[in-house]
């Protein structure tokens, strides 16, 4: 007797969907980031370690580290990048002394030495570090409203009045990757050395303030 056996069982026909092999091309922003990653997380964690809760003092020594680089940083930057405006008027620094003075302390704060900014790529890779530390500034101005119950006048650096930072922020990486794209690997280099240095600088300021815990 001749038993008929079951058809094979075919597997379905779906068509395989791959994955592009071609990865986009790291933007000048990338390169940045990934330059000063591991700058920016040591900031991170001295300025705010997990758990740690804000305190006036802190805050007013975070202020005055910030106010000594950008004293000189601020100003270099738009000496060369005539587009490079504050966010909003006044000035980052001007603002920061606001914010100083609001807490009681109108003591003056040395600045830093200025910085070596010689060129375009230079100056958009220390605007890059500022401009950034604008999207931090939002982490922070959140949890010293939550630890201090500070009011906007208190804030008027970290959160400018008037600004959306989002947007600017993109607006920045446009030019950014805009002039990345035209540049060459010299460019590059000179940006993300002027990054690393303005990110040291931060930290010397930081460190010499005492902001650092
Ligand atoms: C307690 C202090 C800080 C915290 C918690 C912090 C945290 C952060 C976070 C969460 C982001 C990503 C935000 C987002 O994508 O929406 C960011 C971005 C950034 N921060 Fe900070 N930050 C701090 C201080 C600083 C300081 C002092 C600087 C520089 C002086 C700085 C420079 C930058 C830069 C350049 C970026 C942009 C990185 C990118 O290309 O995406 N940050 N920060």
């Amino acid at each position: 007797m001749c038993r008929r056996l079951p058809a094979p069982k075919r597997a379905a026909l779906t068509p395989t969907v791959t994955a592009p092999l071609i990865k986009p091309t790291p933007t000048l922003r990338d390169a940045l980031r990934a330059a000063t990653r591991s700058r920016h997380e040591a900031l991170d964690r001295a300025l705010m370690p997990p758990g740690a809760e804000w305190t006036r003092d802190h805050y007013r020594r975070f202020l005055r580290g910030t106010l000594a680089a950008l004293e000189t940083i601020e100003p270099a930057v738009a000496s060369i990048l005539p587009d490079f405006t504050p966010a909003g008027e006044p000035t980052r620094a001007v603002r920061v002394r606001q914010d100083l003075r609001a807490l009681g302390d109108g003591a003056v704060v040395a600045p830093l030495g200025v910085p070596d900014l010689p060129d375009q790529a230079a100056a958009l890779g220390a605007a890059y570090v500022i401009e950034g530390s604008m999207l931090g500034g939002q982490h922070v101005a959140h949890a010293l409203v939550r630890d201090l119950d500070l009011a906007d006048g208190h804030l008027t650096y970290l959160r400018p009045p008037g600004v959306a930072i989002g947007p600017r922020w993109k607006a920045f990486v446009a030019a950014l990757d805009a002039f990345g794209a035209a540049g060459g690997a010299a460019e590059w280099r000179a940006a993300e050395a002027a990054a690393d240095a303005t990110f040291a600088a931060f930290a010397e300021a930081f460190r010499r303030e005492g902001a650092m815990r």
